[in-house]
């Protein structure tokens, strides 16, 4: 028979398990057996938050002036890309608030905290580069995030994965409108 040490569970034994859920119940999703360190994962999503509500106003600022200079597939593009930035940080608040934190949604501040810049754009084309930029911007902040998580939370690090990809996919698009601008 194996000694004592070669048996040594590769998984919490039940019994701690049970004892260990029954702890610190208000915490509710946030187990002891957290991974990450809680507070800069909470720190790095208000800063993501930020970035996607920068990027809602900045997106919306787009749509509206492209609808003005009568470039509606543009401005409908705009108008969708907005959309989805809202969804992620609808996402990411209600993620720091299950992990305990609390979703700062203050203007004070708010350009600073965001990775990506809000850049009003003079034209049409000067709006699309300007999305883009914003869009490579948090594709390596969420990239960064990503790898800084780890192991150690894997629904955060599943929602920020899920992001990237759609960031992925606006800078897709935002370039696929240059080319068909000729630019
Ligand atoms: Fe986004
Ligand atoms: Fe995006």
């Amino acid at each position: 028979m194996g000694s004592k040490k070669a048996d040594k569970p590769f998984l919490t034994d039940v019994k701690t398990l049970r004892a260990r859920a029954r702890k610190h119940m208000e915490q509710g999703a946030l187990t002891e057996g957290y991974g990450s360190d809680r507070d800069t994962v909470v720190k790095l999503l208000n800063e993501a938050l930020a970035t996607e509500i920068v990027c809602v106003l900045r997106y919306r600022r787009h749509h509206f002036m492209a609808s003005g200079i009568a470039a509606q597939s543009v401005a409908a593009e705009f108008l969708a890309h907005a959309n989805e930035e809202q969804a992620h940080a609808d996402e990411i608040a209600a993620r720091i608030v299950q992990l305990g934190g609390a979703p700062d949604f203050s203007p004070d501040g708010l350009s600073t905290r965001s990775h990506a810049e809000y850049v009003e754009g003079s034209s049409l084309l000067d709006m699309i580069r300007e999305d883009l930029v914003a869009e490579r911007v948090a594709i390596d902040s969420y990239r960064e995030m990503i790898q800084y998580v780890g192991h150690g939370d894997p629904t955060t690090r599943r929602m920020l994965e899920g992001i990237l990809a759609m960031e992925e996919q606006h800078a897709d698009d935002l370039v696929s409108l240059l080319e068909e601008l000729g630019s």
